[in-house]
């Protein structure tokens, strides 16, 4: 049991909040407090779902709650940057959605905000927080596959044809593939190999008349060792990468046929995605099947993070259907992981430590603007076709390991 709840306010009750709400509601140490939409429908969902907490209208009057300890900012990119700010003015510590800003000032003046105030800051790219890649970089580190080689990640998704509102379709306001996917696998790469790139080239893909923002991209890497990092996303739903596990199938968020349905309507402009993207939200009928149904421990299927392979001198590493699969010179093993350590709660419980247990922030302001940073020069040497010397490149501070280290319930051989 938790000494203290913390106070959680959530700004921007959207799909992303929507996807995190069961984890606020069964941490023991969250009290879900408050929640803040510019949108009626969103504001009157929220009230019936928890009938304790304060509804408000803006992020303004949000902060000028005495009781509200920390806030969670999931709304729209554009927001991060000034939101973060005004919630540090007014001593609220801040998880912020992915990606942390619109550019690296931005990010500079979040951070500088915090410090000034006082408050903790993390930036909150879910992905690589998980247990997968907690226990891929734990083995790592371990080196009980000797020196690391070289990490590959791939993910193949629909993203492009999910529900998307006019911010999500401006490149501009941080719309596209890159600013909102570049965090999960860009983080994921750099906590396995230490944190700190030296450089990037990277290019992106805008290839749907009925989208246009970027929807491919590709990029590699070198850390400042000189291993080397790939990673590729192609969200246009024509094919999934969940086809290539033999526990997996065709079916993400839509069947094969709906993904052709939705395509069909964007081009005929009949598509209601407003109302889709409603759905999606809290007390919609999409938020229930795909946020809110209990299936019980699941099986991994590779999602918008994608497959992710790590190669060292002695062996791989690569996600299994119940934790990571390890090849060795003694063969294939896998190490299965707790059903509980699938929760996506390590967001909640970083910042919970940090504020009430005085530990440290892991993926601070300057863990988040150096991947942020990835993202831009992908953007930049799309233009230029050169590599990018990255220069605000942050390690995981040591500990991390040690503080949220993974438990293997039991490791199964396969083969050899
Ligand atoms: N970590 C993840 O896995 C994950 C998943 C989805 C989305 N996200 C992130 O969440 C953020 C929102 O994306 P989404 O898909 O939930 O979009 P969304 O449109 O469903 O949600 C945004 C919400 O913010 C509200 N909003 C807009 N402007 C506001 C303002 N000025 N003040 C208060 N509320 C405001 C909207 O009404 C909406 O309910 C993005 O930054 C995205 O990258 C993260």
């Amino acid at each position: 049991m938790a000494e203290k709840q913390m106070n959680l306010g959530v700004i921007g009750i959207g799909v992303g909040a929507s996807e995190m709400l069961p984890r606020m509601e069964s941490a023991e140490f969250i009290n879900l407090y408050a929640g803040a939409d510019i949108n009626p429908d969103v504001r009157k969902r929220f009230g019936e779902r928890y009938p304790e907490a304060k509804v408000y209208d803006s992020a303004e009057a949000m902060v000028e709650d005495p009781n509200v300890d920390c806030v969670w900012i999931s709304t729209p990119n554009m927001y991060h940057a000034p939101m973060t700010i005004l919630a540090a003015e007014h001593g609220k510590h801040v998880v912020v959605e992915k990606p942390m800003a619109l550019d690296i000032e931005q990010a500079e003046a979040m951070v500088a905000a915090c410090d000034k105030a006082g408050v903790k800051l993390i930036a909150g790219h879910t992905q690589s927080f998980g247990p997968h890649i907690r226990l891929m970089r734990q083995i790592v580190n371990s080196g009980r596959l000797g020196a690391l080689g070289a990490i590959n990640v791939f993910a193949y998704t629909d993203w492009m044809i999910r529900p998307r509102t006019w911010e999500e379709l401006d490149p501009a306001q941080g719309g596209g593939l890159v600013y909102r996917q570049v965090p999960h696998q860009i983080d994921s790469i750099r906590s396995i190999g230490g944190g700190k790139l030296r450089s990037a080239r990277g290019t992106f893909g805008q290839w749907m008349s009925t989208r246009p923002i970027p929807g491919y991209y590709s990029v590699y890497m070198e850390f400042e060792s000189g291993v080397p990092a790939i990673a590729v996303h192609n969200g246009y739903g024509y094919f999934v990468a969940s086809e290539l596990v033999p526990w997996g199938d065709a079916n993400t968020r839509y069947t094969p046929e709906e993904r052709n349905e939705i395509k069909r309507q964007m081009r005929e402009g009949t598509r209601k995605e407003a109302e889709e993207k409603l759905s999606m939200r809290i007390g919609g009928e999409a938020e229930r099947q795909l946020f809110r149904t209990d299936r019980g421990p699941r099986k991994w299927k590779p999602n918008d993070l994608g497959i992710i392979i790590v190669s060292c001198e002695r062996g791989e590493l690569r996600e299994s259907p119940n934790g990571i699969y390890l090849y060795d010179d003694d063969g294939m093993r896998e190490l299965k992981l707790d059903a509980d350590s699938q929760n996506r709660d390590a967001e909640l419980r970083e910042m919970y430590n940090a504020v009430h247990l005085g530990k440290p922030v892991y993926h601070s302001g300057h863990w988040g603007m150096a991947t942020l940073e990835v993202a831009l020069a992908i953007n930049e040497s799309a233009k230029t076709h050169k590599d990018v010397i990255l220069t605000h490149q942050v390690e995981m501070p040591a500990g991390y390991d040690e503080e949220y280290k993974v438990v293997v319930a039991e490791e199964v051989q396969i083969s050899g």
